[in-house]
């Protein structure tokens, strides 16, 4: 068994998605093995997403990130990072396929509901920055 970081972001957790999101998370196979709700602070934003510090929107993503409260969780499966990739479908919402989640409760590439760690080495960083 596998692990990975999921969150669920300022946008879905405003539209009220938090519990259908966790809903499909649990019904697609995956064990919410931690969780928890914060309001990330400026510092956790950009300690969190500081691999991206020097993107031209990194500004922008670190205001969304702290604009309201965030679900954290520690998800396991089998393949658990790709596994969860596929179900929350492609970075910009409006290229995701229909049925994932981003295609479901999000909006475009910044507002896109969710974050998945990218490789297990990745998700054991992201895991340990949170819990
Ligand atoms: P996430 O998977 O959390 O990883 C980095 C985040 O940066 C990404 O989801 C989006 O929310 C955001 N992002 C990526 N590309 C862009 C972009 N071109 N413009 C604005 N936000 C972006």
């Amino acid at each position: 068994m596998k692990n990975t970081l999921a969150i669920i972001k300022p946008d879905a957790m405003q539209k009220g998605s938090k519990e259908d999101i966790r809903k499909d998370i649990m019904d697609n196979g995956f064990k919410i093995v931690e969780e928890k709700t914060i309001h990330m602070s400026e510092e956790q934003a950009q300690g969190f997403y500081d691999i991206h510090k020097d993107k031209p929107f990194f500004g922008e993503l670190v205001e969304f990130m702290t604009s309201y409260k965030s679900h954290i969780m520690k998800l396991e499966k089998e393949n658990a990072v790709s596994e969860w990739r596929n179900l929350m479908g492609a970075t910009d919402s409006t290229k995701a396929e229909p049925g994932t989640i981003r295609a479901k409760y999000g909006t475009d590439i910044s507002m896109n509901a969710t974050h998945g760690s990218d490789s297990d080495e990745n998700a054991e960083k992201e895991i340990s920055f949170f819990f």
